[in-house]
């Protein structure tokens, strides 16, 4: 499938304001920004909301994901469970950068409870503008994709 211009962003019920923040970024970018919630703040499941955004990512729907949760950290392995997902959770542009450029991720995931909310737009935009550098990086990212047998 070609690829598009479509983000998907989720979270639980702790980052809905910061992904509410960071859609709004995804969209000033010039993405389409795929909202799929929550949009109300009860308690729930961030592995529901993490395997529904990688899903749209892994069938193509999707070129990017951006997931939340308080650390990111629960909502990035329900992602990762997902064959063809790379996410990496970032509290740094430096390691939004690098995921895109020796990692090829095409999902990142943000701790609300972490990071602010600024630092959070930022890195999502850091991670929206960087390309994969391919070469030997390639090489590791497809001996990544083989341990999904
Ligand atoms: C919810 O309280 C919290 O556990 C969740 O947002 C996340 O931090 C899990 O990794």
């Amino acid at each position: 499938m070609a690829l598009n211009k479509r983000v998907v962003l989720s979270s639980d019920h702790a980052a809905i304001e910061m992904r509410m923040a960071v859609a709004q970024r995804v969209t000033d970018l010039g993405w389409e920004a795929v909202d799929i919630g929550p949009s109300t703040p009860e308690s729930t499941h961030y592995p529901e909301h993490g395997a529904a955004a990688a899903q749209l990512v892994a069938s193509g729907d999707c070129r990017f994901g951006i997931i939340l949760c308080g650390t990111g950290q629960g909502i990035m392995m329900a992602a990762n469970k997902v064959k063809g997902v790379r996410c990496g959770v970032c509290s740094d542009l430096f390691s939004a950068e690098m995921i895109r450029a020796h990692n090829d991720a095409n999902m990142l995931s943000l701790g609300a409870r972490v990071i602010e909310e600024a630092d959070a737009m930022q890195i999502a935009e850091v991670f929206l503008t960087t390309e994969f550098e391919g070469g030997r990086h390639g090489t590791r990212v497809d001996m990544i994709s083989a341990l999904e047998g």
